[in-house]
């Protein structure tokens, strides 16, 4: 909404009316008093008494009267602002930057104003010009450090909350999010003296508090014993800390997700031994210590997700950005045929979990199969309505019974549970009808055909898949993707559409 300027005869017209409501203004005038100046102070002189409009009306005469005058502009942006008309405020100031770049603090009032208006890329280049400007402005680095937080880019938001620190600022919120940043970089050592800084200033902070003991933990647990690490946590939490299962169980996951190995080994093998039928707890030391083995075992499988079940959606779409059913929509709707109308007479969803992919698939076929082998993560499939069979059964084991059953079949972040995947593939080849579509999704590494990550999840090279594949399928697309965030960063992965030969 561009600010529109008076024209002269529109300020003649106005300015004996001006005179007539503000006798200050008509004092400076008969003191010979530029009129763009005049008017310029009146405004400011009601500006301070609040009155808005008739401060901006003047504001707009003064700068109609001295369009390159950028103090004038920020002036009006200022009280535009005042006024809740943001966007007026905005090209004032953009107006004023346009005349002279080099105000930092018209770059943080840009910022600012953008930020609120959740256009971050701007609010972004904003806050970096005002901070190259004047690199120890700490509300810019503040703002900046929120910016960076807000999207989850950690290291950047250390970075600035960090310089503002050095700056001399200690703004007790300033160093509750450096340590939160911290944290979710994995610098424990660092989250822990800036939460402790944070703390001291604000000691009736329990959340922070809380955060501070994780972090005295995992910063001991990576040199000392498990009993030393809780020990240290009690310190800080006293009374208020959570249970230990949790610590245990946070720490692991923040640990092996951050590549603190002994670290994590050391926790694992403490939940082990206090849950030792748990086969969570055996697999997952085993996949942190690195052993080998050709895929997920079954009570895994269904102790994980059976647990996981009614979290799994929200956990993985709206905390870990997951989206691999999409992508691999997308995939398959560009495929020969299908972008041209071919339907699948049955798509199965193999490894189907909570059916996050059936409101994608159904409208490509006429039946659509779910297979799963947790019973729990199947009840929430159900609950959608859109599979005509759902089996509970291990996937090669299910597809074996169905020889050229399928057109279509799907497996959204399934083979992360299998590393060795010849007999998979043997038997979806067999599955499918000829000319049939798999579209999958894996995770990526070039260290060897398969392993186990300290997620207990398995990564694939894409060499090893086109090696197992070859023979029964042709290539239709090749994908790389992100597939999910793990320790606040993207896990490389690749989407793949095959037609059975
Ligand atoms: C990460 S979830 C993905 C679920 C779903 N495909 C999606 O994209 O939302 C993996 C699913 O595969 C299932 N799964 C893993 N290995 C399996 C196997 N060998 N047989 C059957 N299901 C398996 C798990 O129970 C879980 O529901």
């Amino acid at each position: 909404m561009p600010v529109r300027l008076f024209t002269s005869p529109e300020i003649d017209r106005n300015l004996p009316l001006w005179q007539r409501a503000f006798p200050r203004l008509a004092h400076r005038l008969g003191q010979s008093e530029r009129p763009a100046t005049a008017l310029r102070q009146t405004a400011l002189a009601l500006w301070r008494e609040g009155r808005l409009s008739e401060a901006a009306s003047l504001l707009t005469a003064a700068v109609s009267l001295e369009p390159n005058d950028a103090a004038i502009w920020n002036e009006l942006g200022g009280v535009s602002q005042a006024s809740g008309q943001s966007a007026v405020a905005e090209d004032c100031i953009k107006a004023s930057l346009d005349i002279d770049r080099e105000q930092p603090q018209a770059w943080l009032f840009l910022a600012t104003l953008a930020t609120d208006a959740q256009r971050y890329d701007v609010a972004e280049e904003a806050f970096l010009n005002a901070l190259a400007l004047a690199p120890d402005l700490a509300e810019a680095s503040l703002g900046l450090g929120i910016l960076y937080f807000q999207q989850r880019r950690f290291g950047e938001a250390v970075t600035w909350l960090r310089a503002m620190r050095q700056s001399g600022d200690s703004a007790a919120s300033a160093q509750a999010l450096l340590g939160q940043a911290l944290f979710l970089t994995g610098d424990f050592v660092g989250a822990g003296a800036a939460l402790a800084e944070a703390t001291r200033l604000l000691p009736d902070e329990a959340a922070l508090r809380q955060k501070l003991a994780m972090s005295r933990f995992l910063e001991t647990v990576m040199a000392a014993s498990v009993d030393e690490a809780m020990a240290a946590y009690r310190d800080v939490a006293g009374a208020a800390g959570e249970d230990p299962a949790v610590i245990v169980e946070k720490a692991f996951h923040l640990l092996s997700g951050f590549g603190q190995r002994e670290a994590a080994i050391r926790v694992a093998q403490f939940r082990l031994a206090h849950q030792p039928d748990d086969p969570m707890q055996r697999y997952l030391l085993a996949a942190v210590k690195g052993e080998k083995m050709p895929q997920a075992p079954a009570d895994y499988l269904r102790a994980y997700f059976d647990r996981f079940a009614d979290n799994f959606d929200k956990q993985l779409v709206e905390v870990l950005d997951y989206h691999v059913p999409a992508a691999l929509h997308a995939l398959i709707i560009q495929t020969d045929g299908v972008q041209a109308g071919r339907r699948f007479r049955h798509i199965l969803d193999l490894g189907c979990g909570t059916g996050l992919a059936a409101p994608l698939l159904a409208p490509l076929g006429d039946r659509l199969t779910g297979v799963d082998i947790s019973s729990g993560m199947l009840a929430r499939a159900a609950e959608r309505g859109l599979y005509g069979n759902l089996v509970e059964a291990d996937v090669v084991d299910y597809l074996a019974t169905a020889p050229g059953t399928f057109d279509l079949i799907l497996a959204a972040d399934l083979l992360i549970y299998i590393g060795d995947l010849e007999a998979l593939t043997v038997e979806v080849a067999a599955a499918l009808r000829p000319g049939g579509l798999f579209a999958f999704s894996i995770e990526t590494t070039d260290e060897s055909d398969y392993h186990l990550l300290p997620s207990g999840r398995f990564a694939h090279r894409p060499g090893y898949i086109e090696r197992m594949t070859v023979r029964d399928f042709i290539l239709c697309q090749a994908q790389i993707t992100r597939i999910r965030l793990e320790a606040n960063k993207p896990v490389p992965g690749m989407l793949f559409v095959l037609q059975r030969r």
